[in-house]
């Protein structure tokens, strides 16, 4: 048998398999049973959500020879055709390849003819905003009117590239980031069922780096995965893979940040050089890092730190935590977030990484500066 990518042989093929967009499925689903059928539709967020598969899922709700269903047979020829990308009334095309004004013409010149099997003929037109103005008013002129046996499906990662016309003439829906806290649960069950044995913290790390995107974190998977010949994919490996500290050595570059030791700053920075550490990930892991300190600030007091029985991570950050004030984090933070958007301005990631580093630094000194003056002052 062909060997499939995860992300396509884990690709939903009906909407109860969708992770996430509860909201927008119930949408879907609700304007298909109640035939409220829109002419054309877009949807819009970042790569690895869920739009082609939607769209794909919608194409066979609208041409299953059941009837228009939320709940397509995927027995019938229509349904399994579409399923094989063979069906002759479902019209993929990729915008990124055709921004030609003629190309996207040809391609809508045959809205002209009615359906050759199906119930409408559909088309997917994904990553519209690489159309050129020409295109998008060819575009816009058949949405203004198009047939009714025709039905759009647009699909973009740049809404805001989209003309405020081509938006208008659409049922728009856009989809949300995937919280990581799905994102891990959903490739839990999945590797669960694979017989692929993971453990929480590794699970977590690939969940949190996919950045919302449910195809990241497929990606990161399939790669771990061929990383390892016993399939058991553990936490050295994937930190390795992704180009990150470790959780330890993230704790204690904070630990240095925070008692503003800028050698030792300094030496761990050179450290992650040797090892290969992309540095736009440690501003990342430090950002999490100084967010979950705020958590722990907030949530856990005295009596509960007693009480529950913290791993030896969870009791050293606890402690950490007692070292710095709320609002110290809170600029940290911002000094991190801040940065990181201004890394790529810099000659070199690890020159702007240790820019971002000395404004804590700087801050810090000078705090410790007019506290010393104050206290002379006294
Ligand atoms: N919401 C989702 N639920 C389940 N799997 C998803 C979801 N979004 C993406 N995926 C997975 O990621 C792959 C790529 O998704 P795709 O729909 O092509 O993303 P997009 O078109 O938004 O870039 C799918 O094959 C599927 O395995
Ligand atoms: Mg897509
Ligand atoms: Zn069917």
């Amino acid at each position: 048998m062909k060997y499939k990518i995860l992300s396509n042989k884990w690709r939903p093929q009906d909407f109860n398999h969708i992770i996430g967009h509860k909201y927008v499925i119930r949408i879907i689903k609700n304007s298909l049973d109640l035939n409220r059928i829109h002419q054309s539709w877009l949807f819009s967020g970042i790569h690895g959500t869920g739009k082609t598969t939607i769209a794909r899922i919608l194409a066979k709700s609208l041409n299953c020879k059941i009837g228009i269903t939320s709940q397509p047979c995927r027995k019938c020829s229509h349904c399994l055709s579409i399923e094989k990308g063979k069906f002759l009334d479902f019209i993929e095309l990729d915008a990124a390849s055709k921004t030609k004004v003629e190309d996207i013409k040809s391609v809508l010149d045959t809205t002209k003819y009615p359906p050759i099997e199906g119930r409408f003929k559909i088309y997917l037109i994904d990553e519209i905003q690489m159309l050129s103005k020409h295109s998008f008013n060819a575009l816009l002129k058949i949405l203004e009117e198009p047939p009714k046996y025709i039905k759009f499906i647009l699909a973009t990662t740049h809404l805001n590239k989209i003309p405020e016309t081509i938006i208008s003439r659409c049922l728009h829906i856009h989809l949300p980031y995937i919280t990581s806290k799905n994102i891990f649960n959903y490739l839990k069950k999945k590797l669960k069922k694979e017989n692929i044995n993971i453990n929480k913290e590794t699970l977590s790390i690939i969940s949190n780096s996919a950045r919302g995107s449910i195809r990241n974190a497929l990606n990161t998977l399939e790669l771990a995965i061929c990383s390892t010949a016993d399939k058991m994919i553990n936490t050295k490996n994937i930190n390795k893979l992704l180009g990150i500290f470790n959780k330890k050595k993230i704790f204690i570059l904070a630990e240095n940040i925070i008692n503003n030791n800028i050698n030792n700053i300094l030496n761990i920075l050179d450290d992650a050089e040797i090892i290969g550490i992309s540095y736009n990930n440690i501003i990342s892991s430090l950002i999490n890092f100084f967010h979950n300190l705020s958590i722990i600030k907030i949530t856990i007091s005295e009596k509960n730190y007693i009480i529950h029985k913290l791993s030896k991570y969870d009791k050293n950050t606890y402690i950490l935590s007692k070292k710095i004030s709320f609002k110290d984090i809170q600029i940290y933070c911002k000094i991190l977030l801040q940065g990181e958007k201004y890394i790529k301005y810099a000659p070199n990631p690890r020159i702007g990484v240790e820019i971002i580093l000395f404004q804590i630094y700087q801050y810090i000194t000078e705090k410790k500066i007019s506290n010393n003056h104050l206290l002379i002052h006294k």
